[in-house]
């Protein structure tokens, strides 16, 4: 897979099949930031944190988080699903650690080992799942979900209600995911699963809008949803 500067300097890759990218053009680490760090990990007033993130990908996301969790006395336990790993030395090409350094821990995340719990340090505990997201039945509970699925136009099976659906049934009271795609079908598969869903702004230079649905206290699968939108 090619590997693509964006506009913040920060690296992403490119899938030639399906012709779209891990990330934002506009910025990788600044989507990152922005979406998932910004709008999902630090809206999670809780000290011990489960994270749930679809699609592990380049790591970029467990990695900030990782970073960021060394800023608060937080303990975090992210597990992450990915079908498709990206190979140990296509990692090495990403120049993320040029930024964050931090470089051993980044390619500890690539390279160790799948489905076990590993302690990194005191406050992030570790976990990849290989599994298909979209037919999978049990998946971990959660705090915060980071849901980086390729875009519904390209892979429409990971953004379904019954996806939605499984997401909120192991969703934790209070929990939040957030996502880049914005698009109305999205929101309303997730509000017809249970979810709260709020619009917010966008990164800098890219989508215009992002999402963040919430599973609220004392709120009942199919109760109008739509008040926050
Ligand atoms: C938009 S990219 C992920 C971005 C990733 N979070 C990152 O920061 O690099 C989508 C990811 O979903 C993975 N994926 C695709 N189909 C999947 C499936 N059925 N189950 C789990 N992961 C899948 C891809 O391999 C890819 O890593």
């Amino acid at each position: 897979m090619p590997v693509i500067e964006t506009k913040d300097g920060s690296n992403t890759l490119y899938v030639q099949e399906i012709d779209e990218c891990y990330h934002s053009t506009f910025g990788a680490i600044q989507e990152s930031e922005h979406i998932f760090i910004g709008s999902g990990l630090n809206f999670c007033t809780k000290n011990n944190i489960s994270v749930l993130e679809i699609g592990f990908g380049t790591g970029l996301n467990a990695f900030l988080t990782m970073i960021e969790t060394e800023k608060s006395n937080k303990i975090i336990d992210y597990q992450t699903i990915e079908l498709y790993p990206i190979t140990t030395s296509q990692a090495k090409e990403l120049n993320y650690c040029d930024f964050l350094g931090n470089k051993a821990l980044f390619a500890e995340l690539h390279s160790c080992e799948w489905n076990k719990r590993l302690k990194i340090n005191d406050c992030f505990y570790f976990t990849k799942i290989k599994s298909d997201f979209s037919v999978i039945e049990k998946i971990p509970n959660f705090d915060v979900c980071f849901f980086d699925a390729f875009s519904p136009e390209k892979q429409y099976e990971m953004w379904t209600e019954n996806r939605f659906e499984l997401l909120f049934e192991h969703a934790d009271n209070g929990a939040v995911l957030t996502t880049y795609c914005a698009k109305g079908q999205v929101r309303r598969n997730m509000q017809q699963a249970g979810f709260i869903v709020e619009r917010l702004s966008g990164p800098v230079g890219g989508k215009r809008e992002i999402l963040r649905a919430t599973k609220t206290l004392n709120r009942h699968k199919n109760q109008d949803n739509m008040s926050c939108v």
